[in-house]
């Protein structure tokens, strides 16, 4: 069973999610410039074994954000009023590259309530100053209403080269034109203001799921390799012909990897 869902809390107006499936819990977070229709097919099938939850986080799809002084942790916080609207005590928190900074976040945040934490295509580092200088020009491009080109120009790279001419990538682009410049803008500059995070992985019981993509160019293995022998427990899948979208490029291995995660994290 699909439902989708509306909420609204003092501090955001509106948050959508989508609820599938019955079990131990498992939440999606998107990442840039997506939303959690990024997750169906992936969701679709994890949901034959788990209650699977993926929002839109606020300012994404259906979403919205009171202040575009969006945080990171604002964004866990509105992972952690779905979930109390919910009723979940405890859930596997996985996310896409941003949504993977959100997950670490919820895990400084809310340590009682995760089980475990996926980082797909993600990283618990902050960006660096040629990052966040490359971020500040975008965002004067957002600004100038250059939101849609950038989009156009961006999300064919996501892919491995072999897969970025299919005709997924069209329809991941056409669904990401959907995300506002504001949105664009905001998502930026939390992402650009977050903090690191590396001290939650490290000596942490808490179990990491950690997806590579071997031709990642967002970030690349060689970026990630150090960050996942850090925790006690880490699941590690570097994906081969597989750029930063596994959701869409490697959605098998995906599947089956998260639920072999889910399930030792509630075993
Ligand atoms: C994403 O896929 O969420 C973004 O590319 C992450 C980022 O820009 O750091």
């Amino acid at each position: 069973m699909k439902q989708d869902k509306l909420i609204s809390t003092k501090q955001f107006p509106r948050l959508a999610y989508t609820v599938r499936g019955e079990g131990s819990v498992l939440v999606l977070l998107h990442g840039f410039p997506l939303d959690r229709t990024i997750w169906n097919d992936v969701a679709e099938h994890l949901a034959g074994s788990f209650k699977v939850i993926t929002p839109d986080m606020p300012g994404a799809g259906l979403s919205t954000f009171s202040s575009e002084d969006l945080t990171i942790d604002d964004m866990a916080a509105s992972v952690n009023a779905i979930l109390k609207e919910e009723d979940v005590d405890k859930a596997v928190i996985a996310g896409h590259s941003m949504g993977g900074y959100v997950a670490v976040a919820y895990a400084e945040q809310y340590p009682d309530c995760i089980a475990g934490l996926g980082m797909i295509h993600s990283s618990a580092q902050a960006d660096s100053i040629e990052k966040k200088e490359q971020r500040q020009k975008s965002i004067n491009i957002f600004e100038k209403g250059g939101g849609s080109h950038f989009v156009k120009q961006m999300l064919p790279n996501l892919f491995s080269e072999e897969n970025s001419v299919n005709d997924y990538v069209s329809k991941v682009v056409e669904r990401a034109l959907l995300t506002s410049g504001k949105s664009l803008s905001a998502f930026y500059k939390a992402m650009m203001n977050r903090t690191e995070r590396i001290s939650i992985l490290r000596n942490n019981s808490l179990p990491v799921l950690w997806v590579l993509g071997n031709n990642d160019k967002v970030l690349p293995v060689k970026d990630l390799t150090q960050q996942t022998s850090l925790a006690n427990v880490n699941f590690v899948y570097n994906y081969q012909n597989c750029g930063h979208m596994s959701m869409i490029e490697a959605p098998s291995s995906l599947v089956e990897d998260m639920a072999l995660f889910v399930r030792y994290c509630n075993s």
